[in-house]
Protein backbone atom coordinates (compact mmCIF):
# COMPACT_ATOMS: atom_id res chain seq x y z
CA UNK A 1 0.00 0.00 0.00
CA UNK A 2 1.25 3.17 -0.92
CA UNK A 3 1.32 5.89 2.12
CA UNK A 4 1.76 9.75 1.70
CA UNK A 5 3.22 11.46 4.29
CA UNK A 6 1.62 15.37 4.66
CA UNK A 7 3.82 17.83 7.11
CA UNK A 8 4.17 20.83 7.52
CA UNK A 9 7.48 21.47 9.91
CA UNK A 10 10.28 19.80 10.82
CA UNK A 11 9.61 16.02 10.30
CA UNK A 12 10.85 14.45 13.03
CA UNK A 13 7.37 12.10 12.61
CA UNK A 14 8.65 11.69 9.25
CA UNK A 15 11.35 10.72 10.13
CA UNK A 16 10.28 8.43 12.77
CA UNK A 17 7.58 6.69 9.95
CA UNK A 18 10.39 6.64 7.21
CA UNK A 19 12.97 4.23 9.56
CA UNK A 20 10.14 1.81 10.80
CA UNK A 21 9.18 1.73 7.32
CA UNK A 22 12.37 0.70 6.14
CA UNK A 23 13.20 -1.62 9.35
CA UNK A 24 10.17 -3.25 7.87
CA UNK A 25 7.91 -2.41 10.68
CA UNK A 26 5.26 -0.79 8.49
CA UNK A 27 3.01 -3.05 5.81
CA UNK A 28 3.36 0.48 3.36
CA UNK A 29 5.82 1.68 1.23
CA UNK A 30 6.32 5.85 2.29
CA UNK A 31 5.85 6.55 -1.29
CA UNK A 32 5.21 10.83 -1.01
CA UNK A 33 5.95 13.48 1.19
CA UNK A 34 2.79 16.44 0.80
CA UNK A 35 4.16 19.84 2.22
CA UNK A 36 2.22 22.92 1.95
CA UNK A 37 5.09 24.87 3.57
CA UNK A 38 7.38 25.43 0.70
CA UNK A 39 11.00 25.20 2.00
CA UNK A 40 10.28 23.48 5.16
CA UNK A 41 12.39 21.21 7.01
CA UNK A 42 10.83 18.19 6.17
CA UNK A 43 11.27 18.60 2.40
CA UNK A 44 15.03 18.32 2.70
CA UNK A 45 14.39 14.49 4.93
CA UNK A 46 12.52 13.56 2.82
CA UNK A 47 14.63 14.35 -0.74
CA UNK A 48 17.31 13.17 1.66
CA UNK A 49 15.61 9.43 2.03
CA UNK A 50 14.37 9.96 -2.14
CA UNK A 51 10.87 10.15 -1.09
CA UNK A 52 9.15 12.52 -3.93
CA UNK A 53 7.94 15.82 -2.78
CA UNK A 54 5.12 17.46 -3.51
CA UNK A 55 5.08 21.47 -2.07
CA UNK A 56 2.31 22.95 -2.98
CA UNK A 57 1.16 26.22 -1.22
CA UNK A 58 -2.05 27.07 -0.71
CA UNK A 59 -1.62 30.40 -1.05
CA UNK A 60 -1.37 30.53 -4.69
CA UNK A 61 -4.87 27.99 -5.27
CA UNK A 62 -8.26 30.50 -5.38
CA UNK A 63 -9.79 28.00 -2.59
CA UNK A 64 -9.03 25.25 -0.43
CA UNK A 65 -11.65 22.79 -3.28
CA UNK A 66 -8.80 23.82 -5.80
CA UNK A 67 -6.07 23.23 -3.37
CA UNK A 68 -7.04 19.67 -2.56
CA UNK A 69 -8.46 18.72 -6.05
CA UNK A 70 -4.44 19.33 -7.40
CA UNK A 71 -3.49 16.99 -4.06
CA UNK A 72 -5.74 14.69 -5.51
CA UNK A 73 -4.34 14.29 -8.87
CA UNK A 74 -1.15 14.24 -7.16
CA UNK A 75 -2.01 11.59 -5.12
CA UNK A 76 -3.31 9.25 -7.81
CA UNK A 77 -0.24 9.94 -9.75
CA UNK A 78 1.28 8.07 -6.95
CA UNK A 79 -1.44 5.71 -6.18
CA UNK A 80 -1.43 6.46 -2.52
CA UNK A 81 -4.28 4.99 -1.03
CA UNK A 82 -3.53 5.60 2.87
CA UNK A 83 -2.44 9.66 4.44
CA UNK A 84 -0.54 10.27 7.20
CA UNK A 85 -0.75 13.65 8.77
CA UNK A 86 2.39 14.71 10.79
CA UNK A 87 2.53 18.20 11.79
CA UNK A 88 0.32 19.26 9.17
CA UNK A 89 -1.33 22.42 10.18
CA UNK A 90 -4.41 22.66 8.42
CA UNK A 91 -7.99 20.96 8.30
CA UNK A 92 -8.43 18.50 5.48
CA UNK A 93 -11.04 19.75 3.16
CA UNK A 94 -14.50 17.53 1.52
CA UNK A 95 -12.55 16.64 -1.20
CA UNK A 96 -9.83 14.57 0.14
CA UNK A 97 -11.95 13.24 3.24
CA UNK A 98 -14.71 12.02 0.64
CA UNK A 99 -11.33 10.73 -1.33
CA UNK A 100 -10.02 8.65 1.50
CA UNK A 101 -12.68 8.15 3.76
CA UNK A 102 -11.70 6.51 7.39
CA UNK A 103 -8.37 6.47 5.29
CA UNK A 104 -6.23 9.56 6.93
CA UNK A 105 -4.63 9.76 10.76
CA UNK A 106 -3.26 12.34 12.51
CA UNK A 107 -1.18 12.32 15.47
CA UNK A 108 -1.75 15.34 18.06
CA UNK A 109 0.34 16.05 21.19
CA UNK A 110 -2.10 16.49 24.02
CA UNK A 111 -4.42 13.76 25.51
CA UNK A 112 -7.63 14.19 23.04
CA UNK A 113 -10.37 16.08 23.64
CA UNK A 114 -7.63 18.19 25.78
CA UNK A 115 -5.50 20.72 23.79
CA UNK A 116 -7.12 20.71 20.48
CA UNK A 117 -5.84 22.98 17.86
CA UNK A 118 -2.18 24.95 18.15
CA UNK A 119 0.26 24.75 20.50
CA UNK A 120 -1.09 21.97 22.72
CA UNK A 121 2.14 21.88 24.67
CA UNK A 122 1.83 25.31 25.45
CA UNK A 123 -1.85 25.03 26.24
CA UNK A 124 -1.00 21.87 28.70
CA UNK A 125 1.69 24.13 30.61
CA UNK A 126 -0.36 26.85 30.53
CA UNK A 127 -2.98 25.05 32.37
CA UNK A 128 -0.82 24.00 34.56
CA UNK A 129 -1.63 20.19 34.27
CA UNK A 130 0.35 17.59 35.27
CA UNK A 131 -0.39 14.65 32.32
CA UNK A 132 -0.43 15.30 29.17
CA UNK A 133 0.63 13.37 26.20
CA UNK A 134 -0.15 11.96 22.69
CA UNK A 135 -3.12 10.95 20.69
CA UNK A 136 -3.89 9.17 16.93
CA UNK A 137 -6.74 9.63 15.19
CA UNK A 138 -8.77 9.20 11.86
CA UNK A 139 -9.07 13.03 10.75
CA UNK A 140 -12.66 13.93 10.01
CA UNK A 141 -13.74 17.66 9.09
CA UNK A 142 -13.18 18.76 12.86
CA UNK A 143 -9.97 20.12 14.65
CA UNK A 144 -8.39 16.97 16.04
CA UNK A 145 -12.68 15.39 16.80
CA UNK A 146 -11.70 12.05 14.67
CA UNK A 147 -12.46 8.65 16.39
CA UNK A 148 -9.19 8.11 18.67
CA UNK A 149 -6.71 5.01 17.87
CA UNK A 150 -4.29 5.27 20.42
CA UNK A 151 -3.62 7.72 23.39
CA UNK A 152 0.09 7.33 25.64
CA UNK A 153 0.53 10.09 28.63
CA UNK A 154 3.70 12.01 29.48
CA UNK A 155 4.42 13.25 32.86
CA UNK A 156 5.18 16.73 33.29
CA UNK A 157 7.49 16.98 36.40
CA UNK A 158 7.93 20.16 39.06
CA UNK A 159 10.86 22.20 37.01
CA UNK A 160 10.33 20.78 33.30
CA UNK A 161 10.67 23.28 30.88
CA UNK A 162 9.45 23.74 27.63
CA UNK A 163 11.77 21.77 25.68
CA UNK A 164 11.85 18.86 28.21
CA UNK A 165 8.07 18.06 27.55
CA UNK A 166 8.16 18.62 24.01
CA UNK A 167 11.27 15.91 24.17
CA UNK A 168 9.05 13.39 25.91
CA UNK A 169 6.01 13.79 23.70
CA UNK A 170 7.98 13.67 20.78
CA UNK A 171 9.95 10.42 22.26
CA UNK A 172 6.46 9.05 22.49
CA UNK A 173 4.96 10.56 19.18
CA UNK A 174 7.84 8.32 17.37
CA UNK A 175 7.12 5.43 19.31
CA UNK A 176 3.40 5.39 19.05
CA UNK A 177 2.49 6.65 15.32
CA UNK A 178 4.59 3.87 13.47
CA UNK A 179 3.25 1.47 15.59
CA UNK A 180 -0.59 2.58 15.27
CA UNK A 181 -0.59 2.86 11.54
CA UNK A 182 0.92 -0.10 11.16
CA UNK A 183 -2.01 -1.49 13.36
CA UNK A 184 -4.21 0.53 10.66
CA UNK A 185 -2.75 -0.71 7.87
CA UNK A 186 -3.33 -4.48 9.09
CA UNK A 187 -6.91 -3.84 9.55
CA UNK A 188 -7.71 -1.95 6.50
CA UNK A 189 -5.79 -4.89 4.87
CA UNK A 190 -7.59 -7.66 6.90
CA UNK A 191 -4.39 -9.35 8.15
C1 LIG B 1 4.05 16.93 16.38
O1 LIG B 1 4.12 17.26 17.72
C2 LIG B 1 2.67 16.48 16.04
O2 LIG B 1 2.02 15.89 17.13
C3 LIG B 1 1.98 17.78 15.71
O3 LIG B 1 2.97 18.52 15.03
C4 LIG B 1 4.25 18.13 15.46
C5 LIG B 1 5.09 17.83 14.26
O4 LIG B 1 6.45 17.64 14.57
N1 LIG B 1 0.78 17.53 14.96
P1 LIG B 1 7.47 17.13 13.47
O5 LIG B 1 7.43 18.10 12.30
O6 LIG B 1 7.08 15.75 13.08
O7 LIG B 1 8.81 17.16 14.16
Amino acid sequence: MNIAIFASGSGSNFEAMKRAADKGLLSGKISLLICDKPGALVESRAEGHGVPVVSLSPKTFSSKADYEAELLRELKKYDISFLVLAGYMRLVGPTLLDAFEGRIVNIHPSLLPSFKGLDAIGQALDFGVKVTGVTVHVVDAGMDTGPILAQESVTIEPGDTRDDVEKKIREVEHRLYPKTVEQMLQHLQGV
